[in-house]
């Protein structure tokens, strides 16, 4: 394990700059409305600030109808189709679709059998990683957040490839295919290095088979023992397919564009794309929700009851319970409405998954959540506006049916969403020339500048 570092900064030093700090670092609330700033990139309405065009994705949660904002149905589109339809198919031919989406994603057109063949033999080729990375850059100073050290992983790749610098699109497309085929290897490194560095547990470094779809590598690359049953693998794969793409103005999509106009490499790009997704307010939303789970089994005598569950998530809104932040999570979002079509599918599949694993009281309990949460958003916070329950809700109990350890819930989302992080960044490199760079007013007075024996 890595030695621990001691800041030389002292306490006590650091609450008086805090101090300096606070006093000019404020700015009136009411100067955002005065000087229209879209906060959070967003209109008046809560709508999304309109910042690109894209063909790879679409988010729908309202329409327009004489300016008003109107509530409909979610509904989420790759590349035009319906992610329902491409999901209702896979399980009806029982089969696997996250690397038809990888295709769809990238191509922009759904693979025929050679094509998808090909794209399988491409990433069964690209899944090790470099000779000796894993000792070097895993195994050494390990890390207790496995999102961090995936991120470091991807920068250090770049000292890996002889032709890091180049935006060209075949060289942008190699290293994504690449990335997208390695970030699992990785996301398993690390958690066997910190089992084994924080857990005090056996590190598990299985070696690689190919001919496996996504689903199955990470299944037998994180399981002990290697095994996993076709369900499993399936329930994974449609998480996977849910994850891989949310459009470009999600927070971590849009850093890798933000990134990606600047002409930087592909392994800086993707690395802003880590440091958004790890964020409670974006990726790691799925573990907050996991802990409000949690917390509401130990403390709610029946959370199968509609009346005791509405007592707690009051406690939780009113900041007497959960994190103290008055959120309900699995709750709520920035586009959709009346429904987010993810969880829809999630519920669907997950529930005959979740009985038989003798989750049925925390699927109800779910359930239960999901119900009661709009009307006491309602109710206590006087909010207007439909509120629906979001991925995160059922993602948690998913990956707990599943056996995946909590650590590596949000990097299974970063090993999904990769995919939309290049398919967004290779758009980008071909449809706009321009670095993207926003405005900010400042609101500072003029001042002279003192020299320092007078201040
Ligand atoms: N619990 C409590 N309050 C909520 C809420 C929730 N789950 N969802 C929305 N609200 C509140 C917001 O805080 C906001 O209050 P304010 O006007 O006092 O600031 C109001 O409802 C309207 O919010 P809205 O415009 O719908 O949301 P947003 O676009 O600002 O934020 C989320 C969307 C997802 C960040 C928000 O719904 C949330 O924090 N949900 C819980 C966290 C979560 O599950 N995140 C995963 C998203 S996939």
């Amino acid at each position: 394990m890595s030695s621990k570092y001691i800041s030389p900064i002292s306490m006590d030093a650091l609450s008086s700059l805090c101090g300096e700090l606070g006093k000019n670092n404020s700015i009136n609330k009411s100067d955002f409305s005065r000087y229209q700033v879209k906060r959070g990139l967003r209109n008046e309405d809560g709508t999304g600030v309109m910042a690109g065009l894209t063909r790879i994705c679409s988010v729908e949660g309202y329409y327009i109808l004489d300016g008003e904002k109107v509530a409909k149905e979610g509904k989420l589109s790759y590349r035009g189709y319906d992610i329902k339809d491409i999901i209702e198919s896979c399980v009806e031919k029982n089969r696997f679709g996250f690397e038809e989406i990888i295709w769809l994603l990238l191509f922009g057109n759904l693979p025929t059998e050679g094509q998808l063949q090909s794209l399988y033999e491409v990433i069964d080729a690209c899944r090790a990683l470099p000779d000796d990375f894993i000792e070097d850059m895993i195994i050494k100073n390990p890390s207790k957040d496995i999102m961090n050290k995936m991120a470091r992983s991807i920068m250090c790749l770049y000292s890996y490839d002889e032709n890091p610098d180049d935006i060209t699109i075949p060289n942008v497309l190699r290293q994504s295919l690449q990335l997208i085929a390695q970030v699992p290897t990785i996301m398993n490194s690390a958690y066997q290095v910190k089992r084994r560095a924080f857990y005090g547990k056996s590190m598990y470094l299985h070696p690689i088979v190919p001919g496996l779809s996504t689903a199955e590598y990470i299944l037998r690359q994180t399981r002990n023992d290697k095994k996993f049953s076709d369900e499993e693998a399936k329930l994974l794969d449609i998480l996977l397919m849910l994850h891989a793409d949310h459009g470009g103005g999600n927070n971590s999509t849009f850093a890798t564009r933000v990134l990606t106009s600047s002409g930087t490499d592909t392994y800086s790009a993707i690395t802003a794309g880590f440091g958004s997704l790890k964020g409670p307010r974006h990726g790691g939303a799925n573990l907050k929700t996991t802990a409000m789970m949690n917390e509401i089994l130990e403390n709610v005598a029946d959370p199968t009851d509609e009346g005791q569950i509405k007592d707690y998530l009051v406690k939780i809104l009113n900041k007497e319970a959960g994190d103290g932040l008055g959120l309900i999570y699995g709750m709520g979002h920035a586009v959709y409405t009346l429904s987010d079509p993810r969880a829809v599918i999630l519920k669907k599949n997950a529930r005959e998954l979740a009985y038989k694993a003798g989750y049925e009281k925390e699927f109800k309990t779910l359930e239960n959540i999901e119900r009661v949460t709009p009307g006491l958003l309602h109710e206590i916070r006087g909010i207007e506006k439909d509120v629906c329950a979001n991925v995160d809700l059922y993602s948690g109990l998913c990956y707990k049916v599943l056996r995946i350890p909590e650590d590596l819930y949000t990097p299974l989302f970063a090993s999904a969403r990769i995919v939309g992080w290049s398919a967004h960044r290779l758009e980008e490199l071909t449809t706009s020339s321009r670095i993207i760079r926003p405005a900010y007013k400042s609101v500072s007075r003029k001042r002279e500048y003192v020299p320092i024996e007078e201040r």
